[in-house]
């Protein structure tokens, strides 16, 4: 494979200007150059047609770990999230470091092919062996050379919920966890939840992590732990070095209650991960009518300039039997969930699943398609946000470390009607 790539031709999208017109230059794994017209050659030309390019999608949250083992052993009959979990508990006994590492594998790659190079994923550190966890820290380094992935040490069954389970966790850093998680609203008591949250904070502080905790993920308006995660951020400083996975709660906070929080989080930058796949699946389920729809208040976040970004949650699994990993499908399903339907709407979902994700991942100058950075981006059979969201359209051409990685051909219906 040549070291140099010229794309032609290409409607570049930026975060906040226009679209533009303009050639890229791809040399040794970086963005060399972009022109509007670049007069230099390369043996290997990409002529794009004016096709969309963009960053890479980013997967904000996802359980590798779980990832492609639906109806193992049993399916999801009811579709709760606690028998997902009851589910799992079983499944992960027979989990070996072979199964772990070629269903991430399987699962990564299908989200490479579709513009994904950059996933946090959770790893389960509930079971006693840690062969979660282990399998993915060794996927981080086997795909290191075409996909980012941070690996969050995820105690599904809460941190206090047995006794070894604050030990594993700290085991689970040692190892080289990149985030620390959590799960306080699974916790036995209200005061368990707040107490993981503190020690949550401290063991970020003490390993120098980034902390991504599931939290509020239930129906339940007295579920209020955001707020203490939000009273440690501000009290921490930690801002933008934490995220608030699902808060699927917050959807249901009474307006006096959900407006005073919201007022607190402008003292401080946390990262909001709303999974609106899932979210509209799992939550509601025991309502009748009026039905919650359980998704976190995104547009409301959003309006107020909080960073909010998009994840899958579940690929296939005990708690979500669909999903292909396509990002465009998370955007689409948010702005029909969260009802974000004007133009500056809809782009902000794309955003969410481009920079925005790149900014709850903390990725910094890694990520962005800009002379200098690493030569990161897709090709999308689109015009704009828009139109790739609408059509959830084709990721053509997956550029990765400089490298082609991945090429799709775009469908082509020919209609054989009549008038
Ligand atoms: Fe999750």
């Amino acid at each position: 494979m040549t070291d140099c790539i010229l794309l032609r031709r290409c409607r570049l999208l930026h975060p906040t200007q226009p679209i533009v017109e303009v050639d890229i230059w791809v040399e040794r794994g970086r963005i060399a150059a972009i022109a509007p017209r670049l007069e230099q050659s390369a043996p290997f030309e990409l002529d794009v047609q004016g096709q969309l390019v963009s960053p890479p999608f980013v997967e904000s949250h996802i359980h590798l770990d779980s990832a492609l083992t639906v109806g193992e052993p049993r399916w999801n009959q009811s579709g709760t999230l606690f028998e997902g979990i009851e589910i799992w508990r079983d499944r992960k006994q027979s989990l070996t470091l072979d199964d772990v590492k070629q269903r991430a594998i399987a699962t990564l790659q299908q989200q490479a092919m579709q513009g994904v190079l950059f996933v946090r994923s959770h790893a389960d550190v509930s079971e006693q062996n840690l062969i979660a966890l282990k399998g993915l820290l060794e996927v981080r380094d086997a795909v290191k050379d075409w996909m980012t992935l941070q690996v969050v040490a995820f105690p599904q069954d809460g941190l206090y919920g047995s006794p070894n389970n604050e030990a594993l966790m700290q085991e689970a850093l040692e190892l080289g966890a990149d985030v620390v998680g959590g799960i306080p609203h699974y916790e036995l008591t209200r005061e368990d939840g707040v107490k993981s949250i503190h020690r949550i904070f401290a063991l970020a502080e003490q390993y120098d992590r980034l902390i991504d905790i599931h939290c509020d993920e239930i129906d339940d308006e007295q579920s209020r732990f955001l707020e203490v995660i939000v009273a440690n951020a501000i009290r921490t400083g930690m801002g933008d070095r934490v995220s608030a996975s699902h808060t699927t709660a917050f959807h249901s906070y009474n307006n006096a209650y959900a407006f005073k929080l919201m007022g607190f989080l402008q003292r401080t930058c946390i990262n909001f991960i709303a999974n609106p796949l899932i979210n509209i699946t799992l939550q509601g389920r025991t309502d009748t009518y009026p039905k919650r729809r359980g998704v976190t208040r995104v547009k409301e976040l959003w309006q107020q300039g909080q960073n909010v970004s998009l994840g899958h949650d579940c690929v296939q699994d005990p708690w979500y039997s669909l999903g292909t990993g396509n990002m465009l499908d998370c955007a689409n399903m948010a702005v029909h969930i969260c009802q974000m339907t004007g133009t500056a709407e809809i782009d902000a979902c794309y955003n969410m699943v481009t920079w925005n994700g790149a900014k709850t991942l903390h990725l910094q100058d890694q990520y962005g398609i800009e002379v200098g950075k690493p030569a990161n981006l897709i090709v999308l059979d689109a015009s704009d946000r828009y139109d790739a969201i609408r059509r959830r359209a084709t990721v053509r051409y997956v550029i990765s470390r400089g490298k082609l990685i991945a090429t799709t051909e775009a469908p082509i219906t020919h209609w054989k009607g009549g008038r």
